[in-house]
């Protein structure tokens, strides 16, 4: 709930705005207050009677406008609230809050702030991946704007890739995130790894699976919303990093033990990466030609590092709480206690992948919670309701044994 939070809105020019008056709506029935800077470009996509309406306050739009200065200056639409959105974010937007710029109203109380900021960009593809707007979005990271997507999809530009604006539903979920006053999880470290891991053969032809980064993600994001400061180690996925997680990209199995055990200690650790059980001994440096008439090359596989094994071992650095992921086609169950006695792991949550399911990719999941105490079988949830019903029991779990016993 956003009971009594002021949101301020600052809609910009961009063929996503028309989302800016769901996201109010959606905002409003939680309770929120929400104010809107309409930019002039953003004027020319949805009005500020249509803002006005659903917002039920006025709309402010013009920095010299002496009404404006008067009644409400740019100082104080950011002092009155406790978060500014910038829905659509564009590459405009986000060029002039980088450059510093205070040109109109929305620029100058985007420089003015000192309130948490969240931007939710939207642009064509080829925008979004310029250098110049990759560069923007460093900077106002390491200045501590959060992002919420965009997401990887059909644009209104008829051109499909990452520059599609988050859902309302996803800018709402950013919103509690940072909005959050219920943080169990403030002052804990967590390690999340998620996705797959690829497996060189030579420089253009790697060994990997489906798995999409979703699960995972959505547990380093549940997570983040409970106070944990959080680190994902993702391997190479379609997914957008979560708001509010330090993110690191590796793409194969040493790369990912690497970082995770240069992510230091940590409290909690979850291993929902589909890591590749095998490497190519020794990948080819250069592409493996194909001879005609010739047998296809032999490949040598080694075992890779098992990374949930490694941050299971015994010693003063081990997380107060080690969760893995068995990913099965059989014997769901029994194979994953097996697996969790196995390689040391605290709790493990069982999943069925095999390609009927539709597990690997999808949205949904049948989970089985299984801890030394038994095997808890879940309902079938959204991947996100998974993440936070998880993060909740590891909450718990770390409030101390009697709250955790109730809950195993
Ligand atoms: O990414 P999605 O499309 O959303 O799909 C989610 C998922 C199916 C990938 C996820 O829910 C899941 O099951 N992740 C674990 C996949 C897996 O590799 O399972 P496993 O049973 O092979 O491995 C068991 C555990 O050991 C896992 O926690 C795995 O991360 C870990 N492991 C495995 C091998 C290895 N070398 N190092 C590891 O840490």
């Amino acid at each position: 709930m956003l009971q009594g939070k002021r949101i301020l809105l600052i809609v910009a020019g961009g063929i996503a705005a028309f989302k800016a008056l769901e996201l109010i709506r959606r905002l409003r029935e939680r309770g929120a207050a929400v104010r809107c800077i309409l930019t002039e470009a953003g004027a020319r996509f949805v009005t500020p009677l249509s803002l006005q309406a659903l917002s039920e306050d006025r709309v402010y739009t013009d920095m010299f406008s002496l009404t404006d200065e008067s009644e409400m200056g740019h100082i104080q639409l950011s002092r009155d609230a406790d978060l500014l959105v910038v829905v659509p974010a564009t590459a405009n937007i986000l060029a002039r809050m980088a450059g510093g710029l205070a040109d109109d109203l929305a620029a100058t109380v985007l420089l003015a702030t000192d309130k948490p900021v969240l931007a939710a960009p939207a642009m064509n593809v080829r925008m979004w991946t310029h250098a110049a707007t990759v560069a923007n979005v460093e900077i106002l990271k390491t200045r501590g704007v959060t992002f919420v997507g965009p997401n990887d999809g059909a644009m209104a530009c008829n051109e499909h890739g990452p520059g599609r604006m988050s859902e309302p539903e996803e800018i709402v979920a950013a919103i509690e995130s940072m909005l959050a006053t219920n943080r169990p999880l403030a002052g804990k470290r967590a390690l999340v790894t998620s996705g797959p891991t690829r497996e060189a053969i030579d420089p253009v032809r790697y060994i990997s699976n489906h798995s999409s980064g979703k699960q995972g993600h959505a547990i380093a994001t549940a997570l983040a919303r409970l106070g944990a400061e959080v680190t994902l180690v993702s391997g190479p996925v379609a997914v957008v990093d979560p708001p509010g997680v330090r993110t690191i990209h590796v793409d194969s199995a040493d790369q990912m033990l690497a970082a995770c055990l240069a992510a230091g200690a940590v409290d909690i650790a979850v291993c929902a990466a589909a890591v590749a059980d095998w490497k190519v001994t020794a990948p080819s440096g250069a592409k493996i030609k194909k001879k005609v008439g010739a047998q296809p090359p032999p490949l040598e596989l080694s075992p890779n590092p098992d990374i949930l094994a490694t941050l299971s071992k015994p010693g003063p650095r081990r997380p107060a709480l080690v969760v893995g992921f068995a990913a099965e086609t059989e014997n769901l169950v029994a194979n994953a206690i097996d697996k969790r006695v196995r390689k040391g792991c605290d709790w493990i949550v069982a999943n069925d992948v095999s390609p009927a399911i539709g597990t690997f990719g999808g949205e949904r999941n049948t989970v089985h919670l299984i801890s030394t105490v038994g095997v808890e079988n879940w309902p079938t949830l959204t991947k996100g309701e998974v993440a936070g019903r998880l993060a909740a029991r590891m909450a718990l779990h770390l409030a101390g044994p009697r709250s955790a016993a109730a809950a195993e």
